[in-house]
């Protein structure tokens, strides 16, 4: 057990003399220097965590205590990790080049991927172009994404991230709640002649989506008068060819993946279709070509400089060792509003585990609890915790040197910000420095600053796809990194079964009669309230 290893240990004995990040920067020049990293363009400044090079030492010989890098080998190679589904993990060979050959199970997976990439790529040129048209022979301007989860997140927050490369007469639209109102929302305003639905879903069972696909499919074919619209309006994403005919969309239309490659590490394989109609091919393959850019770089860098690698092992000091229990993403972009929900299900569906990969119960803290929105919004909500609150929040700031739309005077003011923050959650403000700007003494201690509150910097000239997919993968492996370490299995979610399970019953219950006595009292009073609520 990895708690109980020497390694382990001496990290512990550690959480006692933190570094000082005031003293660390004024004895050690070349600090910031040693502790930033460039990969392909990508900055990743590590100098304002709370570690040293003895730390870090100690760090890398936890990773090779853990094994990562035979577990890496282990990944990149295809072999069945996630052990508990008995499936290799290889969104990484979605990324790889055409030329590369890559042999699981029997076969090239490689070519299977840009098999089905040229299958998107010429069903995207046909829907920007208009050489697709609907059901009236009008050209399809808006195109609605029903998935969740793995099938929603990403190509969500790409298609808003990149909305400056987006095609001008397409509309993307997400739905991904079951809530009504959801799918209500996205058909406002709709030409169901010129609405594209995609239907995005690895297993083709998920409840939410298939009662959305539904529901749109009746508004479509009510709309257009015929059953036949469907042909030319719904086009699916799965791996279950079977349910995907079943629901009555032509297997011609459906663009398929593999079992290798998990939900939520999914938005580069098909389920990225939405992404590729609004930004066109070339910019889905240069977001490739970022994510590829990643996995070299983490699949070669030693791990004092392998960036995932170096971030995920800060991260486990910070939630092992000093007992921190989150982690903010605070992208100094709007574009990148929705980053952090997605980082939400790529960390915490992938880490919110207790059992190790043989099932036995982990002796430590696992995954910690990932959020943030983007700045500058957050300084006037919640920054205030970060500064002075009793628990301090490891934090990831991102920014660009160029924004994607230029609005005079306005990037400097948020950069400035974004610099600041880090700034004063590292450095903070000593009581003597707020007496001698003359404060009275009853206000000296609300007004000072601990400092000492770490965070990276990842910084790029402009969020370009290249720099979205590097973001993405790096993310991707830093979560990797940490599954490792804590011995469980990053790859999969037996935790949303329960929930699922009992839903499907209460909704029965719901819609037919009184509550299971099975129910505790609390459940069955409220499927009785509900129940009369409705009956009025
Ligand atoms: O319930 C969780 C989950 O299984 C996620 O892991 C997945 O991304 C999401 O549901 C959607 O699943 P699907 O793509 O199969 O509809």
């Amino acid at each position: 057990m990895i708690d109980s290893t020497p390694e382990w240990q001496r990290l512990t004995a550690r959480a006692t003399s933190v570094p000082s990040l005031r003293e660390a920067f004024s004895d050690d020049h070349e600090r910031a220097g040693r502790f930033t990293w460039d990969v392909d363009g990508l900055i990743v400044d590590a100098s304002k965590n709370l570690i040293d090079d003895d730390l870090v030492e100690d760090l890398i010989a936890l990773a090779d205590a853990a094994g990562l890098d035979e577990a890496r080998a282990a990944m990149f190679r295809g072999d069945h990790i996630n052990v508990t589904e008995d499936r290799a993990v290889l969104h990484t060979a979605l990324r790889r080049r055409r030329s590369d050959r890559l042999v699981v199970d029997g076969q090239d997976v490689v070519a299977d991927v840009h098999d089905v990439l040229d299958h998107m790529a010429d069903f995207a040129e046909r829907v920007r172009s208009g050489a697709w048209v609907g059901h009236t022979g009008a050209r399809i301007r808006r195109v609605v994404n029903i998935g969740i989860g793995g099938s929603d997140l990403g190509p969500f927050m790409a298609y808003r991230a990149l909305m400056a490369f987006r095609h001008p007469e397409i509309d993307v639209h997400f739905v991904s709640n079951v809530d009504g109102t959801h799918l209500h929302q996205a058909l406002v305003g709709a030409d169901p002649a010129e609405t594209l639905f995609i239907v995005a879903s690895k297993t083709f069972t998920t409840l939410e989506t298939l009662a959305n696909a539904r529901s749109a499919r009746a508004w479509l074919v009510e709309a257009l008068g015929s059953d036949e619209a469907v042909a030319r309006h719904f086009v699916a994403l799965s791996t279950n060819a079977e349910g995907v005919a079943a629901f009555g969309i032509d297997t011609e239309n459906m663009f398929g993946f593999w079992d290798w490659v998990g939900g939520r590490y999914s938005m580069d394989s098909a389920i990225g279709l939405s992404l590729m109609i609004a930004v066109g091919p070339d910019r889905f393959a240069e977001m490739l070509d970022g994510f590829r850019s990643m996995d070299q770089h983490f699949e070669s860098a030693p791990i004092a400089e392998n960036v995932p690698a170096m971030l995920g092992l800060i991260g486990v000091w910070y939630r092992n060792m000093l007992g921190y229990p989150t982690h903010a993403v605070l992208p100094y972009s709007q574009l990148l509003d929705r980053f952090p929900a997605y980082l939400q299900q790529l960390d915490m569906e992938s880490n919110g585990k207790q059992v190790r990969l043989d099932g036995s119960t982990v002796g430590h803290d696992t995954g910690p609890i990932v959020w943030g929105e983007p700045g500058t919004n957050g300084q006037h909500a919640f920054y205030q915790l970060i500064h002075q609150g009793t628990t301090p929040v490891p934090v990831d700031f991102i920014a660009f040197a160029h924004p994607d739309f230029e609005t005079p005077d306005h990037h400097d003011a948020l950069i400035a910000n974004c610099f600041a923050q880090a700034e004063a959650l590292a450095f903070g403000k000593s009581a003597e420095a707020v007496r001698a700007e003359g404060v009275p003494e009853s206000l000296v201690s609300h007004k000072t600053f601990p400092g000492n509150r770490p965070s990276t910097m990842l910084f790029a000239e402009r969020l370009t796809p290249f720099v979205l997919g590097q973001l993405i993968a790096l993310y991707e492996h830093k979560v990797f990194v940490q599954g490792v370490i804590w011995g469980i299995n990053s790859f999969d979610q037996w935790g949303v079964e329960l929930g699922k399970v009992l839903a499907k019953a209460i909704i029965t219950e719901l819609e037919d009669g009184a509550a299971d006595a099975a129910h505790d009292a609390s459940t069955s009073a409220m499927i009785e309230r509900y129940r009369t609520m409705r009956s009025r």
